[in-house]
């Protein structure tokens, strides 16, 4: 095995004096045989994981950084992570419920990690250096692309439960299957995941949304039952009505597909979970209109509200994120109406207005949002989001209105005309908006001036130096 890095000769020169057995384990190794880059590396040490990182870091000149509850120890040495942990015969998870039991062998650690191709082992002791110590197959599922536990499933979920989140993220990074037998297991011990904190489950679930395809995992979920335990709002998309022989399309397999088209394009989680989000709110506003049929009306306006309490349930940060991500959820239909219908001037004036920076991001999000299998129409919204990518150009350059700021404030509006601050100040400000906005003048001070001296004498008002 082809360990490159000089730091593996000067972990085994250690090892070789002190006497100890060291192996690297986990993550690093899987990755190493995927050809992923990777920066982290974990070192099992049959003993005493504390003290051997001690004696590796005075030899490396790095400070070493000890976990004393959880029994680890980490260096930093160039762009490396190394941490060391004592071979363990119990479950390897320092934060559950059983205390950590040293003094394992190798074979106990790797037994009790959670999947095959996470339990490969690479020996850096003298005897055998380089050797790959894969004592459940791991090669042999990676090269069959499947995600197996070492143990009984039913034995390595219930250590840790966060388990059912990690087989199902590894499947979705790596495009592997996870075994059949894991799979029933999950679904058996589903319950479990509610002693997992939120946070925890939300970091894998991001990490399913940031892989290429996170179809694949949102399928697992909800086909094992964790999505309805975790999240659901989502589950409430699936499902497809029919009355008067009238049919909605499924909202949850649809909104899948915008997932997986919007991470072609972007591969920005926030504008992922806005992908997610942005038909959350149809289940609930769902209405059959007789001699129409399934109508959702108002749920982007709905949905957007749903956000923050989504969010917070979630754990997911109540900050600018969860803004932008809203923002995506209420304008959501809007360049796809426009590009629905004739591509006028003022509509595109008004969409930059209200979408300011998250322009773009609206546009992919849009773009992704097309799922119909009708050739004619893709390449009909196709023609006009290029149209209304061109107006947007356009428009943009002309009238700079991403960051609007009045070009007339309300302060020279009261000082125009003697006002004190109220409604008139309120109307003569929209009207100038207005009136940008329809194109009727260009935004700027001079045009916007004459315009609300105008407007200003149809309201009977009169400016103090006339
Ligand atoms: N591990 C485990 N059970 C867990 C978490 C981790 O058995 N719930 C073991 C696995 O052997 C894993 C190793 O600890 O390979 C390191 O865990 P972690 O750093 O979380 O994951 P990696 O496998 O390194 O993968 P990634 O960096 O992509 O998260």
């Amino acid at each position: 095995m082809n360990l490159e890095d000089p730091v593996f000769k000067i972990l085994a020169e250690t090892a070789a004096k002190e006497g100890t057995e060291i192996y690297v384990i986990g993550g690093f190794v899987r990755d190493l045989f995927l050809k992923r880059p990777s920066k982290d590396i974990d070192i099992v040490v049959l003993g005493n994981g504390i003290d051997f990182a001690e004696k590796v870091g005075r030899k490396l000149r790095s400070t070493v950084s000890v976990f004393k509850n959880f029994g680890t120890a980490m260096l930093k040495y160039n762009e490396l992570e190394i941490e060391f942990v004592g071979a363990r015969k119990e479950s390897y998870r320092a934060n559950s419920r059983k205390p950590i039991v040293e003094n394992g062998t190798l074979a106990d650690d790797q037994l009790r990690r959670d999947f095959t191709i996470n339990a490969l082992a690479i020996s850096l002791n003298p005897g055998n250096y380089g050797e790959v110590i894969d004592p459940f197959n791991g090669l042999e599922d990676l090269e069959n692309k499947l995600i197996r536990t070492p143990l009984d499933p039913a034995v390595t979920f219930s250590d840790d439960p966060l388990r059912m989140m990690r087989a199902i993220r590894f499947a979705t990074q790596l495009d592997f299957k996870i075994d059949q037998v894991a799979l029933v297991a999950i679904h058996t011990q589903k319950e479990r995941i509610n002693i997992v904190s939120k946070e925890r489950i939300t970091d894998e679930l991001n990490k399913i949304i940031l892989a290429k395809t996170p179809s694949i995992g949102f399928n697992y979920l909800f086909d094992t039952g964790l999505l309805h335990l975790i999240f659901p709002q989502m589950v409430k998309l699936y499902g497809v009505d029919t009355r008067n022989g009238k049919a909605h399309k499924d909202n949850f397999y649809h909104t899948l597909q915008v997932l997986d088209n919007i991470s072609q394009t972007s591969d920005d989680l926030w504008l992922r979970w806005a992908a997610i989000l942005h038909d959350i709110a149809k289940p609930a506003t769902k209405r059959f209109e007789e001699g129409h049929g399934w109508t959702f009306h108002g749920h982007e306006d709905k949905g957007a509200r749903m956000v923050p309490q989504i969010f917070a349930h979630l754990k997911l940060p109540l900050n600018d994120k969860m803004k932008f991500v809203q923002k995506l959820v209420l304008l959501h239909l809007r360049p796809i109406v426009l590009a629905q219908d004739k591509v006028t001037d003022s509509a595109v004036r008004r969409l930059l207005f209200e979408a300011g920076n998250e322009i773009e991001s609206l546009m992919l999000l849009c773009q992704a949002d097309v799922t119909t299998k009708n050739e004619y129409k893709v390449k009909k919204y196709r023609n006009n989001f290029e149209l209304v990518k061109q107006k947007l150009k356009d428009v943009e350059e002309r009238d700079q209105l991403r960051n609007w700021q009045p070009p007339v404030t309300g302060n020279d509006i009261m000082q125009t005309f003697g006002l004190n601050a109220g409604k008139e100040v309120g109307l003569l400000k929209n009207a100038i908006r207005e009136a940008i906005l329809e194109g009727e003048i260009s935004n700027n001070y001079q045009e916007a001036y004459d315009f609300m001296l105008e407007k200003g004498k149809e309201m009977g008002l009169n400016p103090l130096s006339e």
